[in-house]
């Protein structure tokens, strides 16, 4: 099979690689020529313009931020033949999901997004979520989903709609709470004598903290303002630190601590796996290390 990878930046270089190592003919174009001189040299793949690729192409997946997608539809879709799938990898579905269905009248086409970054090895234990709107995409999303499990990945099929709700807490609210938490830290004057004697919770949340702000700040922007309910799991984040703050500043123990076991106790009504607070942190310790 021929795949086009349209957009030659972080994750268009890891689908390169991944569907060469699945035997496919890989064909790359992107916008800038750097980052498409560069995967040629590093892998050998065909390079050339979006129309080109498309037309050489079985399957196309789009590998571009949000903000260039329609245009890369609006280019690509007269192109488009009856037998070719194209799939976008955008983090947030349900704007790319339209653009495809405005556009593209021929081929089928399924809205992805692969929930992992560039830096992982392969796609065992990441999790998919495929988002089909038609019959003739949940029938496809249905067969990819079985070749996507054959090499153990996670797949959910869920509304785009649906998945774009869970992404405002699944990216927005951690990608929110490292910025704040490293803001923070850094109006704090002794920020690094804290890094020097840093117990299993601290060295979590800087690990949260300072991943966050090492990204693409593009990219981060783009969820930010992006993701539908970003602002209720956000805000509600404020209204729940303000409850937890007033506690602490009326210095109302048992107040806390009784709001601290019903946190617990409702815990484990949700997630009967949930374990004791030391064992969660070290497996979380654990899982960041590896
Ligand atoms: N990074 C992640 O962790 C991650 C994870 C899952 C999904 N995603 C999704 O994957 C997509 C790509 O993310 P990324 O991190 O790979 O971004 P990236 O590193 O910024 O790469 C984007 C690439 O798209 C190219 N591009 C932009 N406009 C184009 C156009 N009109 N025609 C052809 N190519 C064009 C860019 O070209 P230039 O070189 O000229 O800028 C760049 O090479 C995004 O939609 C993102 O939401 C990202």
């Amino acid at each position: 099979m021929r795949v086009a990878i349209i957009g030659a930046g972080k994750m268009g270089r890891w689908f390169t690689r991944f569907f060469l190592g699945e035997g496919d003919s890989v064909i790359v174009s992107s916008r800038g020529k750097e980052k498409l001189l560069k995967i040629r040299d590093e892998f050998g793949v065909e390079i050339t313009d979006n129309v080109k690729a498309v037309k050489k192409a079985d399957r196309v997946l789009i590998c571009v931020p949000l903000e260039n997608f329609e245009a890369v539809v609006k280019e690509i879709h007269s192109h488009i033949r009856p037998d070719q799938v194209v799939m976008d990898i955008c983090s947030i579905k349900e704007r790319p999901v339209k653009i495809m269905h405005e556009y593209i009248k021929t081929g089928i086409t399924l809205g992805t997004h692969p929930v992992f970054g560039p830096g992982v090895k392969s796609i065992e234990n990441q999790n998919f979520v495929l988002t089909p709107i038609n019959d003739e995409e949940k029938l496809f999303a249905r067969e990819f989903k079985s070749w996507l499990e054959e090499r153990q990945g996670n797949v959910f099929i869920m509304s785009p709609r649906k998945h774009d709700e869970l992404m405002s807490v699944v990216l927005g609210l951690p990608h929110f709470l490292g910025l704040v938490v490293c803001d923070t830290l850094l109006n704090y004057p002794d920020f690094l004598e804290t890094k020097k004697v840093a117990g299993a919770s601290y060295k979590m949340l800087l690990t949260l903290a300072e991943a966050v702000a090492s990204e693409e700040t593009e990219f981060y922007t783009s969820l930010q303002m992006n993701l539908p309910e970003i602002e209720k799991i956000e805000g509600l984040f404020l209204k729940k630190s303000e409850e937890w703050l007033n506690m602490v500043r009326r210095k109302d123990r048992s107040a806390f601590a009784r709001k601290m076991e019903l946190v617990k106790t409702e815990l484990r009504e949700v997630n009967p796996d949930y374990a004791g607070s030391y064992e969660v942190m070290h497996r979380l310790l654990d899982a960041v290390k590896s």
